[in-house]
């Protein structure tokens, strides 16, 4: 082989090496950061709706949740203690109207989902209703028609964050 040709297969080579470089670069960047897509959540297999909040809708959304089940073992407790004047008082503090949401929080919310919000609600102001009649049986079977609601929406519903795909500039 002349010079001149061996001078040629290096400087192909070393075309190939860098247009395969490129190509392999360009592919991991496509593949790695989820960046391009702009709603990475919607590609999951979850079947349930997604509700997309910001951080403070998010956050008030899973206190009032935390605070429905602290609200059933507060119950719990205090039925085990006899104790329904506690009962109604703690079933009164989870009525309708108790807590003021986040700005523009209830726009988020699709109607089936406000409809079962709104109906646990009311579920606990008629078990407070029961419980000050000293009607056990009718505060029970409100309460499994609480939690009842509390399935059936977590089997629908889930939160999605509006912000998990941009992360904040440090
Ligand atoms: C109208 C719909 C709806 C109702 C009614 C509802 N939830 Fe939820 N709850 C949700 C959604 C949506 C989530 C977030 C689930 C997710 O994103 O995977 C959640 C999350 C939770 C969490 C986790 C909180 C956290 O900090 O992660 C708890 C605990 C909870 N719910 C308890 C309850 C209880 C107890 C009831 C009934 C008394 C109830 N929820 C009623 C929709 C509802």
């Amino acid at each position: 082989m002349s010079k001149t040709h061996s001078d040629i297969l290096v400087l192909l080579l070393a075309v190939a090496i860098v247009l395969l470089a490129y190509i392999a670069w360009g592919s991991g960047e496509r593949a790695d950061g989820a960046s391009p897509d702009p709603e990475p959540q919607q590609a999951s297999n979850d079947p349930r709706e997604a509700i997309p909040l910001n951080d403070e809708q998010m956050q008030f959304a899973l206190a009032q949740m935390r605070g429905f089940l602290e609200a059933i073992e507060d119950l719990e407790a205090a039925e085990l203690e006899g104790n329904t004047g506690a009962m109604a008082r703690l079933a009164g503090a989870h009525g309708p109207g108790k807590e003021q949401p986040p700005q523009g929080f209830r726009d988020r919310l699709p109607d089936t989902f406000r409809a079962m919000s709104g109906g646990t609600r009311k579920s606990f102001a008629a078990m407070e209703r029961h419980l000050s009649d000293g009607d056990l049986e009718g505060y029970r079977a409100e309460r499994l028609e609480a939690l009842r609601t509390c399935n059936t929406c977590h089997a629908s519903y889930r939160f999605v964050s509006e912000t998990r795909s941009t992360p904040r500039q440090p």
